[in-house]
């Protein structure tokens, strides 16, 4: 099992490429099964999460081409891949594909728009809380659709004639039964309304192409997203948005590690509260042509409160590594997570690099301390592990993160793109 090495205490200078949004790129593929023309997508990241939706996908049908994987001077890849569902050959999404990734799940949404009926294992995906598919049964339910569990499967089925336009308002924001909903209603006969829609900025791109594909939707990135059916959807181009967690991400690990850093390729509009927060904590970011540009000052972190929300509240995506930045603030903060309840994985494996976390209920309680010491850690999950990275990298000595096929489902090129902004970030194969 590959794990990564980290020399700490380096200053970050230098160029990142952001990479297309993860989260964005895999409800985009799978609006592929839509259509029987070709959905030619680019800026998908090269990351284990694509790779097991392309396996997915392709058991429902869906022919994959790649190409356009042209590396630039700046280390950026472009990638463009081409997905034709002539038909679907198979309704079924099994426990064994499904159970690695939740977003695998949302195929449910269009196998039951297109093809009248969908059989989805529950999902699996990463253990940060329950995760229930509720919203998604009774979204579905509300556009006409019969919802069964059995045996660990869910079976829908569409009326006769197909799904019906609807007017539904989620009881809890969901993103992903915000993109089903999406992508089932866009193939419903008559309207459909979303009342208290998730409104990240995935939710717009996802809707920006299914428009570009001949879906009549409005009022994406609001609360309130009407969708007026269409018969058919054709083909499209679509470039995935930017990673505006990545962004954030690498905007932490310089205002941890200080250093000047220019992140290229992002859109600071996508990430609005992360960076005011990380401004609150003493680093430095503008808007520059084409993306932004980070000054962090690592050895004079002020404290700052967080509560994580909803899109355009602080995401809980990057609430692991702005722990890991606050570990070495001068003062104490406060951690609250209100949108999963075990996602503190992080906190014991942060306190082995010396940071003092204190947690009660969905509060950690951080003081900061003066210094880390590296050393070795595991790696929980996708965002979790990330932090352990930040952490290293502000750490004295070696830090070892093992476990580290978390990161690969989400940071593409993770060590090279910090070890060419001057980090000692090495992967150690096994
Ligand atoms: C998406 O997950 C993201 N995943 C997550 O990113 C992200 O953390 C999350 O949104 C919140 O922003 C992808 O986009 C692939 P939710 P999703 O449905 O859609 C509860 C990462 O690290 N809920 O918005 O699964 C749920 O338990 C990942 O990249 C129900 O109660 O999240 C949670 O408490 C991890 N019933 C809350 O809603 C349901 O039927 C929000 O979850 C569905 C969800």
């Amino acid at each position: 099992m590959d794990r990564i090495r980290i020399v700490g205490g380096n200053r970050l200078n230098g160029v990142i490429p952001i990479s297309g949004a993860k989260n964005a790129a895999l409800p985009l593929m799978i609006a592929s099964l839509l259509t029987s023309d070709t959905l030619t997508l680019e800026n998908v990241p090269h990351l284990a999460d694509v790779e097991q939706l392309l396996r997915i996908l392709g058991n429902h049908g869906v022919d994959v081409s790649v190409n356009g994987r042209r590396e630039h001077q700046d280390g950026s890849y472009a990638r463009t891949i081409h997905f034709t569902c002539r038909t679907i050959v198979d309704t079924t999404a099994p426990y064994e594909l499904v159970s690695k990734m939740r977003a695998s799940f949302w195929v449910i949404g269009p196998l039951l728009a297109r093809e009248g009926r969908a059989r989805v294992s529950l999902p699996g995906g990463c253990a940060i809380g329950t995760r229930p598919v509720d919203l998604f049964i009774e979204g579905l339910a509300a556009l006409g659709a019969q919802m069964e569990i059995d045996g660990g499967y869910i079976n829908a089925t569409a009326p006769k004639g197909g799904l019906i336009g609807a007017h539904y308002t989620f009881p809890k924001v969901s993103v992903g039964a915000t993109h089903v909903m999406l992508m089932a209603a866009s193939l419903a006969r008559g309207t459909t309304v979303i009342g208290n829609a998730a409104r990240e900025p995935e939710i717009v791109d996802l809707a920006n192409c299914l428009n570009a594909m001949g879906a009549r939707i409005s009022g994406a990135g609001t609360s309130t997203i009407t969708i007026e059916g269409v018969s058919s959807l054709s083909g499209a181009r679509h470039r995935v948005l930017p990673d505006r967690i990545e962004t954030g991400t690498y905007a932490m690990a310089v205002a941890m590690t200080g250093g000047d850093v220019t992140l290229q390729g992002t859109d600071g509009t996508l990430l609005e509260t992360a960076l005011e927060t990380i401004r609150r904590a003493g680093a430095e970011i503008t808007m520059v042509d084409g993306g932004i540009r980070v000054i962090g000052h690592g050895d004079d972190i002020r404290p700052v409160d967080i509560v994580t929300e909803p899109f355009p509240g602080f995401p809980t995506d990057l609430q692991a590594q702005f722990m890991g930045l606050m570990t070495r603030a001068k003062g104490v903060s406060h951690v609250t997570e209100t949108i999963f309840e075990n996602r503190f994985m992080h906190v014991q494996e942060l306190a082995r690099l010396g940071a003092k976390i204190s947690l009660n209920g969905q509060t950690a309680r951080i003081e900061g301390v003066s210094r880390l010491k590296g050393a070795p850690v595991m790696a929980t999950d996708l965002r979790a592990s990330v932090s352990l990275v930040i952490g290293g990298l502000a750490a004295e000595g070696e830090t070892i993160v093992n476990r580290v096929y978390h990161l690969d489902r989400g940071f593409e090129r993770l060590e090279e793109k910090l070890t060419r902004c001057g980090a000692i970030v090495e992967r150690v194969s096994e």
